[in-house]
């Protein structure tokens, strides 16, 4: 029952802090820490009884690092978090953040983390980081399932991790101008990997080391969606609904180092796979594969096809079964036998 009285009190609060009666932070505890390791045990609390910006609190002291946790910060509001020149990392995590309203974020020339995790935010808004340039985002454990077509634009962005949220499209366009090298995105509810769905990344055609979309709920990849990526580190499509990678589907990437389709409908593998050789020296390691069927092939440039017997469990295709002790597999053109089996 008091709880139960609590929680109406609360939410009458934020309520009423919602239709901008309240500053941006009240009753809000900060904790500033600094980041070199030496001083890592150093830190500073303030309470902030009532304020619409962080800075005041913040620049007259010496650290890097912005922590608050489990605080009550419903909306982050224009200019709330700005002018700051020292901070590098900013944390506003499980605070119950339900909106940022766009120009938040600016004058913050060496902040490289950002981490907004744990909260309760529904839509990302275009404008709300354009001014940031930040090596790593997260927006892990939220309630996300809007994204502004320029979410993202221009943040220089290294790691972006959007775990846990409701996405259920992907538009290639909210990375555009990012050198991204990880996308975590699992637990979603995506359903479609389009054609070329990294097409804005910044330096196209480079390396990307991590595309995490398990436990989605991905039906179709388009056969063109890997396109103008040379190379790919981790893929994991664990836990989805695909019944069938297109052939050809890597045919764009010349090196690709894990595949994890663990937990889907794929029923034969072989032409997705062996189509990964129509690209000269492609490489082709440690596929992780769990299907339903019993047998398929594989061919690896060089040697004669592989039965590879798969079980319903989660098989690594490892050196010893389908692939040459050698260091690296070469992969090279579609058998023309592939085409009739
Ligand atoms: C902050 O604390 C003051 C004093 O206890 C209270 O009047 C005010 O409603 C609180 N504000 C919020 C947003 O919790
Ligand atoms: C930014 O912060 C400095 C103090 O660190 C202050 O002197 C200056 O007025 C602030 N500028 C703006 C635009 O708020
Ligand atoms: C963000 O903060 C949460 C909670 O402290 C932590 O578990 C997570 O690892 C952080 N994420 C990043 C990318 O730093
Ligand atoms: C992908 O995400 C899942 C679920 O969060 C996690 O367990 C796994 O380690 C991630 N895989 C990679 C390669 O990052
Ligand atoms: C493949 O798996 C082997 C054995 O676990 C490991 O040593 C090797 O680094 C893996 N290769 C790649 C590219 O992940």
């Amino acid at each position: 029952m008091v709880t139960r009285v609590l929680h109406l009190i609360l939410v009458a609060l934020t309520l009423i802090c919602d239709s901008g009666n309240c500053a941006t932070f009240e009753n809000v505890s900060i904790v500033l820490v600094s980041r070199s390791p030496e001083y890592l045990r150093t830190f500073f609390s303030v309470y902030v009884r009532s304020a619409n910006s962080l800075a005041p609190y913040v620049n007259p002291q010496s650290f890097e690092v912005i922590v608050i946790v489990e605080e009550n910060v419903p909306v982050l509001r224009k200019n709330s978090i700005s002018n700051m020149s020292k901070i590098e990392e900013i944390n506003i995590v499980a605070s119950g953040l339900r909106r940022i309203e766009p120009g938040t974020f600016h004058d913050l020339p060496k902040l490289q983390q950002l981490n907004l995790s744990g909260n309760s935010l529904v839509e990302i808004e275009n404008g709300v980081f354009t001014n940031l340039q930040v090596r790593s985002l997260s927006l892990q454990n939220n309630q996300i399932a809007r994204l502004g077509d320029r979410a993202f634009n221009d943040m220089n962005l290294r790691f972006l991790f959007l775990n846990h949220n409701k996405i259920s499209t992907w538009s290639s366009k909210w990375f555009a101008g990012n050198p991204l090298k990880s996308i975590q995105m699992a637990d979603n509810l995506v359903q479609e990997l389009p054609a070329y769905a990294f097409k804005y990344l910044r330096r196209f055609g480079d390396r990307i080391d991590v595309i995490n979309l398990s436990n989605n709920k991905l039906q179709r990849i388009d056969g063109q969606a890997f396109n103008g990526l040379n190379h790919l580190g981790v893929v994991n499509f664990q836990n989805n609904l695909i019944e069938v990678l297109p052939s050809n589907v890597f045919r764009s990437g010349s090196e690709i180092n894990t595949l994890d389709v663990t937990n889907n409908k794929i029923s034969d593998l072989t032409a997705s796979l062996a189509c990964l050789t129509s690209v000269d020296s492609a490489v082709f390691e440690n596929v992780t594969v769990s299907l339903t069927t019993e047998l398929t092939k594989l061919y690896v440039y060089g040697r004669p096809p592989i039965d590879v017997v798969l079980i319903q469990s989660s098989n690594t295709l490892g050196e010893t079964n389908a692939f040459p002790s050698s260091k690296k597999t070469q992969l090279v053109t579609c058998p023309t036998s592939f085409m009739s089996l």
